[in-house]
């Protein structure tokens, strides 16, 4: 079975509870590979910059990574901002495990955030909606459970690159409109822009960051 990236079939694939429990496992046993699934980064890395300047200051805001894995983002942004409430959210409880402990965790799926609505000050999402399946829904939750006025980032992999790495038969990548679309139905200021790992490289169109306020 081949899914066609997010742009060109948007809604077509559903998240039954089969393929759910098939990307939980596949995840559960990723988490054993340390080296494409890192429980840390490079604070330098460009992804971590843009989403720091983006939330802006954290001291007493509550924030969330959605689709966390082992919380390699959360960690450098508690050790740079530690006066603020971190969670992380991820399927697999095997990725959950390599949270570090002062980090609230939750097991739960992207599409059905397990927090009232406006509960978070800001949340982001990095390489992890390309694996929500049902992205719009995916998006709308995460814009449901941050409060008006209120931070959200997104990194994901730019459709116009499909093909460059191997990838799950799940797995989505995002036009920039079509990303900016869905986010326009839920938050004001909304944009996007091609990004790479480091600020003085010129992105290669791999990774697009898209930005926006709710
Ligand atoms: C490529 S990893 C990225 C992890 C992390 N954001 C990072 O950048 O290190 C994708 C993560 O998304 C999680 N994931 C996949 N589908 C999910 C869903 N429906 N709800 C929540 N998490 C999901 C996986 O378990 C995995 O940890």
């Amino acid at each position: 079975m081949h899914w066609k990236p997010f742009f060109s079939r948007p809604e077509d694939q559903r998240l039954t509870p089969e393929l759910l429990a098939d990307i939980q496992a596949s995840f559960d046993r990723a988490a054993a590979d340390e080296e494409h699934f890192p429980s840390t980064i490079d604070p330098r890395i460009y992804h971590v910059k843009l989403i720091r300047e983006h939330l802006g200051a954290l001291a007493g805001k509550r924030v969330l990574d959605i689709g966390c894995g082992k919380g390699r983002f959360l960690r450098v942004l508690r050790e740079q901002d530690p006066a603020a409430e971190y969670w992380g959210l991820d399927l697999s409880a095997e990725m959950l495990r390599f949270v570090p402990p002062e980090i609230h965790t939750r097991r739960g799926s992207m599409t059905e955030l397990p927090f009232e609505d406006g509960f978070f000050d800001a949340a982001y999402a990095t390489e992890s909606l390309e694996h929500a399946v049902e992205i719009g829904r995916a998006v709308a939750e995460m814009c449901r459970v941050v409060k008006p006025g209120g931070r959200i980032a997104i990194i994901d992999k730019n459709a116009a690159a499909w093909g460059r790495l191997k990838t799950p038969a799940w797995e989505k990548w995002f036009g920039r409109k079509d990303l900016e679309r869905l986010l326009a139905r839920y938050c004001r200021k909304v944009s996007s822009r091609p990004i790479s790992y480091w600020e003085d490289v010129p992105p290669d169109g791999l990774f697009l960051a898209w930005l926006a306020v709710r």
